[in-house]
């Protein structure tokens, strides 16, 4: 069975949403779009897939706008979000590993589609450790 995964992005991301897309065939995609690099609103995607997530149709998504930094921080605004920017699959593998990190935001003005796709295939193949990092993902949330 094919790994279904949300991508989004707006128009600053939206090629490497296409690219990302072509490289990797194997996993099955959930596009929540944009379709085209006319100006959107990034957090209007970045609220799609927190929902997507949030409703259990998919367990990890992808966004990317220009810097990563807009779209993480609305997709962050929602409790069972975990985005996390990253530039690098260090912090790809890291963030998986110890945030357990289910949603992973790229910069397309940041950082190259070659990087992109490692990061890519780092967050996807790598796993959370649990034990004391499950300590401190379950004291993220703060109750009002
Ligand atoms: C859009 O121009 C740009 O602001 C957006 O893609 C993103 O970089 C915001 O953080």
């Amino acid at each position: 069975m094919k790994l279904k995964i949300g991508i989004a992005a707006d128009h600053g991301g939206y090629r490497y949403k296409q690219a990302i897309i072509d490289k990797f065939p194997q996993i099955e995609w959930l596009d929540l779009g944009t379709e085209n690099t006319e100006s959107v609103d990034y957090p209007d995607f970045a609220h799609e897939m927190a929902q997507r997530i949030r409703g259990g149709e998919i367990k990890t998504g992808i966004l990317v706008c220009g810097t990563g930094i807009g779209i993480s921080i609305a997709a962050n605004r929602h409790p069972e979000i975990r985005a996390a920017v990253c530039t690098n699959a260090t912090m790809a593998r890291l963030t998986r590993a110890h945030n357990n990190a289910n949603v992973l935001a790229l910069g397309e003005r940041i950082i190259g589609i070659e990087t992109a796709f490692d990061i890519v295939e780092t967050f996807l193949s790598s796993e959370f450790e649990g034990g004391r990092h499950e300590r401190r993902v379950n004291k993220i949330n703060i109750t009002p």
